[in-house]
């Protein structure tokens, strides 16, 4: 990459691109070169893209760490917190009054944020998600057993497995049957990928600029909204043990959630509990391929496949930022964040910066701790991470001691996002026992 400097505190032009640039983070060896230049030479550099509100970019694991963690200097709420470019952000503004499309619990900050946040969270808990032990593991066998099938044959890991496995697991713990799951899915991706055109709203021609983005995006929040009514109404009469009956008959300071406040807990579950963990399972089959040695460990010691899930999720770091808005003047590495000032947490850069991992590019199942922050960190950290590395490590102790090999069968393909991105296809060939 040819790094231009432009002065001051920007960030070279080229950096700035490729940040808010979904297909040119495709290439992860490009966007990981370019936070790597931010890291060494302008940790908290200045970005200001054409179309979007200009904002400071934090490439360094301690930073984001101390930012994230300190939740009344630095609020999700106020601006939008995904890096969207001005006119989207205008439309949803002119929509909802507010920069979100729906106020989830990423989107609110203070006491709000705890109390939603405390109806779910230990629900969440690893002692209470453990008694999905034995449902997750027949998903996941079902899974492993597409790959015996296709034994020595190639599949698309990505496409055929990861994507599906995660997305049951999701619709379980919310009580969806499976046959709605295909609508679920297409609705996620079209809500997380709008700019990757084999993901985007279907047999729509591509939205030709930003403000009818936000419109697509709007009429996909729509078909959220219609669903969930149907389950809200039906958990009203029909109670159950999952997540739906819970939100949907939850009490807060005296009074059930408005209808606004459980469709976007029921958005957000849905939404961010798939993608991210089937991006990350992909990495995991691509770290076998790419580390035949490793098949043979995990199958003598399969207590180390907790770390290598940990590892896997370090190296894919899924979510490629979330973004915070200071609330009031600070100093950061000697530069001067004003009120205001909307700010770029880039967790893959983290995930790689050499202060904190040694050999950070390595894949190295040993890092214990492994303090990455693919799943953030404060009073926001991902709700699902427990799941998420459950539902993952369930899949591989499934997988691991059927298998005898693995290969690519082809080149791995990448969606085209620079919010939440991974493998979109993965063809590999398995030889199964
Ligand atoms: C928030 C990553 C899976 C639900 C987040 C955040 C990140 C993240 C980076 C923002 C944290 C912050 O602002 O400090 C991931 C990754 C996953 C994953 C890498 C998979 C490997 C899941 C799953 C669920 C989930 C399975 C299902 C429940 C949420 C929710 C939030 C969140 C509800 C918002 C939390 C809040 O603002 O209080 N996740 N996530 N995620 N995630 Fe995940």
């Amino acid at each position: 990459m040819t790094i231009e400097t432009t002065g001051n505190y920007d960030l070279p032009l080229d950096v700035q691109k490729i940040l808010v640039d979904a297909r040119a983070q495709v290439d992860v060896n490009r966007l990981h070169e370019a936070y790597a230049w931010a890291r060494t030479h302008n940790p908290v550099g200045y970005a200001r893209p054409e179309g979007f509100e200009p904002f400071w970019v934090l490439t360094k694991h301690a930073d984001i760490s101390a930012i994230s963690r300190d939740n009344e200097r630095f609020h999700n709420g106020d601006k939008s917190v995904t890096c969207r470019p001005k006119a989207s952000v205008e439309h949803i503004v002119a929509t909802t009054g507010c920069p979100h499309i729906v106020r989830g619990l990423p989107h609110i900050d203070g006491e709000e944020h705890k109390s939603l946040r405390s109806l779910t969270q230990a629900w969440f808990m690893p002692n209470s998600i453990q008694k999905l032990d034995a449902r997750f593991r027949k998903f996941a066998s079902a899974a492993v057993e597409k790959l015996a099938l296709a034994n020595g044959q190639s599949v698309d890991f990505a496409a055929d497995v990861a994507l599906h496995y995660p997305l049951h697991v999701i619709m379980d713990i919310l009580g969806i049957p499976p046959e709605d799951e295909p609508r679920m899915l297409t609705l996620t991706q079209e809500m997380f990928s709008p700019e990757d055109p084999e993901l985007r709203r279907q047999k729509k021609p591509a939205p030709s600029s930003q403000a009818d983005m936000g419109k697509a995006l709007m009429a996909v929040v729509a078909d959220f909204e219609q669903y969930f009514k149907s389950v809200i109404a039906d958990r009203h009469q029909n109670p159950r043990n999952d997540v739906a009956t819970l939100l949907s008959n939850a009490v807060l300071n005296g009074k059930p959630l408005t209808d606004a406040q459980l469709l976007a807990y029921f958005l957000i579950i849905a939404t961010a509990g798939h993608d991210t963990t089937s991006s990350s399972a992909s990495v995991a089959m691509w770290a076998l391929t790419q580390h035949p040695e490793l098949l043979s460990r995990l199958q003598a010691d399969p207590s180390l496949i907790a770390q290598f899930v940990d590892e896997t999720i370090r190296i894919a770091s899924p979510v490629r930022h979330f973004m915070r808005t200071a609330m009031e003047d600070t100093e950061i590495r000697g530069r001067t964040i004003r009120k205001g000032d909307w700010m770029m947490l880039c967790y893959p850069s983290a995930n790689r910066d050499e202060e904190v991992f040694e050999k950070p590019y390595d894949f190295n199942i040993e890092r214990k701790p492994n303090r990455h922050l693919a799943f953030g960190i404060g009073g926001h950290v991902c709700l699902g991470q427990h799941l998420a590395k459950m539902e993952i490590r369930i899949l591989f102790e499934e997988l691991i001691p059927r298998l005898k090999s693995v290969e690519l069968s082809g080149p791995m393909d990448m969606t085209a996002s620079f919010f939440i991105a991974g493998p979109k296809h993965l063809p590999v060939r398995c030889v199964m026992q």
